[in-house]
């Protein structure tokens, strides 16, 4: 056989996952997954597995393990400096998050760490935390920026988020928050530092090619609706999709503006409106639903998950992984906890850390089991998908693929 034809990678014995229809597991018992080239050639019954297969260079009886596509994050602000472990206690005591961001804790300190670290810092900082995600199934992150709100402090967080997907041989997807708060050099000027984000910040970034997506922080305690609509007619005049950190302490219709604009995802939403669920339905933006930020700032109001569901937005789940909100890092939790506080099935938790964390992303190349995708491919130390849910914590990866390649873990 010639070497281009030879299979990279085969797994037989797998119990899939495959997620490749519009509901279900896709469950295959006795089943493989074989892959060239990077991509994924054949998922399904053993029987049909195609003529050579078998002699991949890289062949892994799976004894019946589970296979799925590998997880992907697609929110998560893990670039950044310094910690926020004495807010935590603060707020333990009763402060809440928008007081000690009124008083000029909060985003604005990760912002003062954040500028003082130099690129490779960040890199090195950043790549534990990637490490963490990795270490339980996730090849493909989505990182913003947000924490400089300077132009070098931006496009330094940016270029640190890429490395970090080279280093790593995994994924990464990064998103422009330049509209993450107001930085101290623009204090009660919020108008002026849009026009700085819109005129001079975006195109830097754009110039460079360092942001798949634009994002915007749309809060009491951030920036208005009409702010945001700025940015992202800006970003639509640079051919940058949008997304949206949407009604996450209150209803402002971030749901309805991030479909207004085509928006690849409004992420929160727990405040989200009837309304803002039917335009985004209308316009195929999914819901990302984070129940880190959820738990750690003891929220009670849940997201409209029965509506999300009724009107047939697609749901992901996410970590949120920053240092205020939600420091945390394992997807699988943020899908353990979406089970638990949100009330999703398994299937839906599994789903929204693989095909439809994909859709909120804009890619359909990864995410699902099936011919010319990624072969970015998970085996656990279990049998049915709902464990992934089930378990907190603990040991479940048994290895994981990245373009056919496997992940040091
Ligand atoms: O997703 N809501 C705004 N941004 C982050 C929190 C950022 C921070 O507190 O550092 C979030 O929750
Ligand atoms: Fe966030």
């Amino acid at each position: 056989m010639s070497d281009a034809a030879r299979f990279d990678l085969c797994l037989t014995h797998a119990r899939l996952s495959t997620l490749a229809g519009d509901a279900g597991y896709g469950l295959v018992e006795d089943g493989a997954v074989a892959c060239r080239g990077g991509r994924i050639v054949y998922a399904g019954p053993m029987r049909d597995l195609p003529a050579g297969a078998a002699e991949a260079a890289e062949t892994v009886d799976c004894r019946g393990a589970l296979v799925t596509p590998a997880l992907i994050d697609c929110h998560t602000h893990l670039v950044f400096a310094g910690d926020r472990a004495g807010e935590f206690e603060q707020r333990l005591e009763g402060a809440s998050y928008e007081d000690i961001a009124r008083a000029g804790g909060g985003i604005a300190s990760t912002v003062r760490a954040t500028r003082a670290a130099s690129e490779d810092e960040l890199v090195e900082i950043g790549l534990a935390r990637a490490r963490a995600l990795v270490r339980d199934g996730v090849a493909t992150i989505e990182i913003k920026s947000g924490y400089g709100l300077d132009v070098d402090s931006e496009l330094r967080m940016l270029r640190a988020a890429r490395r970090i997907g080279t280093a790593l041989g995994i994924g990464v997807r990064t998103t422009f928050l330049g509209a993450h708060a107001l930085p101290p050099e623009f204090a009660h000027r919020a108008d002026d530092y849009i026009d700085f984000v819109c005129n001079t910040m975006l195109p830097a970034v754009a110039a460079e090619g360092l942001a798949d997506a634009v994002d915007s922080f749309c809060e009491r305690i951030a920036f208005t609706p009409e702010q945001t609509a700025r940015v992202f007619e800006a970003a639509r005049a640079l051919g940058l999709p949008v997304k949206l950190h949407a009604d996450q302490l209150s209803d402002s219709g971030g749901g309805a503006l991030a479909a207004r604009f085509d928006g690849l995802s409004a992420d929160h939403v727990e405040y989200t409106s009837e309304d803002s669920v039917r335009a985004m339905a209308l316009r195929g933006t999914a819901a990302v639903l984070l129940p880190g930020a959820f738990l750690c700032l003891r929220e009670t109001r849940l997201p409209p998950i029965e509506a999300f569901r009724r009107h047939g937005v697609p749901m992901a789940v996410a970590t949120d992984a920053n240092p205020g909100t939600s420091p945390l890092l394992s997807l699988r939790l943020a899908m353990a906890l979406a089970c638990i506080q949100f009330r999703l099935t398994p299937e839906e938790a599994l789903r929204g850390a693989t095909v439809n964390a994909a859709r909120a992303l804009g890619l359909s190349d990864r995410g699902r089991l099936a011919p010319g995708l990624h072969a970015d491919v998970a085996i656990w130390n279990a049998e049915r998908p709902a464990e992934l849910c089930y378990w907190l914590g603990g040991d479940l990866l048994r290895a994981l693929y990245a373009g056919g390649r496997r992940l040091p873990g």
